[in-house]
């Protein structure tokens, strides 16, 4: 189909190819050839643009327009950015670990501010400087995000990540805010958070005794993703599993649900050719949306199903239920807030999706660095006995005294953002200018965080780990205020689980180190981009548990392995 950027291209075909007068056959073999050249053409003078084809084909639309009196607007000064290729521009940009090559690519042609570049059709800026970071994410204009086959094969288009910026997204936002991020929600939801790091410490023990001997012995990832996904199935669905990591015990119900993770997870995160190269969708080459159109139903039968036991149950009781699932909240709005069945499905599935990978990514990356470096766990251990002490277990209020915790936990986000590109991008709905250049409505909008918090001239030694940076006397914040370090983003769009996230992260992670010394051990700290940036080498760890008294019973909790 063709937009109307590609009609003067169509018109400049047909007007050439009128000119092929001439007897058959040589008639049609010219119009041919005519529009071939004129194809090639078209695609050089595209290409020769900075930023490669998508920005020189608006560009050459624009200076027409303007040329022949119909655009008011002046042509805007090219943003410096790679050509790439001609058609498919810089595609190879979003490949492997994209954060590292856009940085690379931005400081080669001096466009750390705002490079631009076309990933085929698409034109895209990406910030890597806070100050253009934060013209991005706090306009209104970039207020709703491009949206990828896979996102809207996977209903995500109709939860939170991935709505429309409307009435929809805000009553969902407002609705999630309310009844599972609010400061209260998150309190209250504190006992499930207890249980399950009871059940990984039980869990690591369990896999350290089955390795004696073997150093880097218990692959940490395992307990740590299923203690998420637990974690949030229990908020979300009221579902309570023990943590079993041995798969012939699992119950089918969260092996089932660890698989339907795992395939979106693996499509959300993938690049999708056909999402910028529209000529491609019909042939579906990377089977996205086969694999969605394989995966929807599974996923609508599974979470559809919770959804009915639900709404069997509450309609058994007579009075509301004493402990309220966000499934319930969401059964419970009002007739003018209620979702249909399949909205209420992408939006349970969206946060069942979110929240298990972050906080496990961030927590592998927190563990490797302990490891590195053993002053920094030492000065950990320190604080947790001065402030826990060894008779008793962590609980979620002390971790508010954790300072050089909270210090360490920022330090991992500077150098190891799970979202080193902010996870999903923007889109801006409206011509706006950023750092004084137009980009126009339609453009992919991107921030590289991971960029901006390696930048030398942001942040002292950038490549070194020191959580002394954040001990200063004023606290940094990183909800979304200062641009220098915003893992959660910023603006309407941020995350709206980063307070829950937080407080996990530092609760697990105190509750791992009050009980174990994590012992030297190799650590590979190569990186793999998927929807987050994991460690692309499982961490092994090798523990040893830390000189304390029956922690396990003062907090009475049965760890069922
Ligand atoms: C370490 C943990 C986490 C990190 C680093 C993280 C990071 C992010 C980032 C960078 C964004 C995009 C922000 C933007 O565009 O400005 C985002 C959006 C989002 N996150 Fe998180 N997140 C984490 C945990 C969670 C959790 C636990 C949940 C829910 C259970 C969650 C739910 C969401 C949702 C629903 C959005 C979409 C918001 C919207 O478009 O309005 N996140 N997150």
């Amino acid at each position: 189909m063709a937009t109307p950027d590609d009609r003067g291209s169509w018109l400049l075909y047909l007007s050439l190819a009128a000119k092929c007068a001439g007897e058959q056959p040589y008639r049609l073999a010219g119009f041919l050839a005519v529009c071939a050249v004129a194809f090639v053409v078209t695609c050089l003078l595209h290409w020769c643009f900075p930023g490669g084809p998508a920005w020189g084909r608006w560009w050459w639309t624009r200076r027409l327009g303007a040329g022949a009196g119909g655009g008011a607007t002046a042509v805007a000064a090219a943003l410096p950015g790679p050509r790439g290729l001609p058609v498919v521009g810089s595609m190879w940009l979003m490949t492997g670990l994209a954060h590292r090559k856009l940085a690379a690519a931005a400081g080669s042609l001096g466009a750390r501010r705002l490079m631009a570049f076309s990933l085929g059709g698409t034109r895209v800026v990406v910030a890597s400087h806070p100050d253009v970071a934060r013209e991005i994410l706090s306009s209104p204009a970039f207020a709703d995000r491009p949206i990828k086959e896979s996102a809207y094969g996977l209903l995500f288009h109709r939860a939170i990540g991935f709505a429309p910026y409307g009435a929809y997204w805000r009553a969902l936002r407002r609705v999630a805010s309310t009844h599972l991020f609010s400061p209260r929600q998150v309190a209250a939801s504190a006992a499930q958070r207890a249980v399950i790091a009871r059940q990984m410490v039980g869990a690591v023990k369990e896999l350290s005794a089955a390795s004696p001997g073997r150093r880097g012995g218990v692959e940490v990832r395992r307990v740590l993703r299923r203690g998420s996904l637990h974690s949030v199935m229990w908020s979300v669905f009221g579902r309570r599993y023990d943590l079993e990591l041995d798969p012939a015990r699992e119950s089918p119900e969260t092996r089932e649900l660890r698989r339907l993770v795992d395939e979106g997870y693996d499509l959300l995160g993938q690049i999708n050719w056909s999402d910028h190269l529209p000529g491609l969708a019909c042939l579906d080459l990377q089977s996205t949306r086969a694999r969605c159109d394989r995966l929807v139903p599974l996923v609508t039968r599974f979470v559809g199903g919770i959804v009915d036991e639900h709404r069997a149950r509450n309609h058994l009781r007579s009075a509301p239920p004493a402990v309220v699932d966000f499934t319930d909240v969401l059964l419970s709005l009002p007739a003018d807030d209620r979702l249909t069945d399949a909205d209420m499905i992408a939006v349970l599935w969206e946060m069942v999706f979110r929240g298990t990978d972050t906080v496990a990514v961030l927590m592998e990356w927190a563990l490797a660095r302990l490891v590195l470096h053993p002053d920094v766990q030492a000065r950990v251990h320190d604080e947790l006995d001065r402030v826990v002490g060894p008779h008793r277990a962590v609980t979620e209020s002390d971790t508010a005294s954790l300072v050089y915790l909270h210090a360490v936990i920022k330090e991992v986000l500077r150098m190891h953002p799970p979202g080193p590109l902010l996870s999903w991008a923007r889109l801006a709905t409206s011509d706006v200018h950023v750092d004084g250049h137009l980009i126009p409505a339609g453009t992919t909008a991107m921030v590289n965080m991971w960029a901006i918090t390696h930048d030398p001239d942001v942040w002292a030694e950038p490549t070194e780990f020191q959580p002394e940076r954040f001990m200063g006397s004023t606290e940094f914040p990183i909800m979304g205020s200062d641009l220098r370090l915003a893992p959660f983003g910023a603006g309407r769009r941020s995350c709206p689980g980063k307070s829950l996230a937080m407080a996990t992260v530092a609760f697990w992670l105190a509750t791992l180190l009050h009980e174990f010394e994590l012992l030297p051990s190799p650590v590979d700290l190569s990186e793999v981009l998927k929807l987050s940036c994991e460690m692309a080498v499982p961490l092994a760890l090798a523990v040893t548990a830390r000189p304390r008294q029956a922690v396990q019973k003062s907090v009475g909790v049965s760890v069922s392995l």
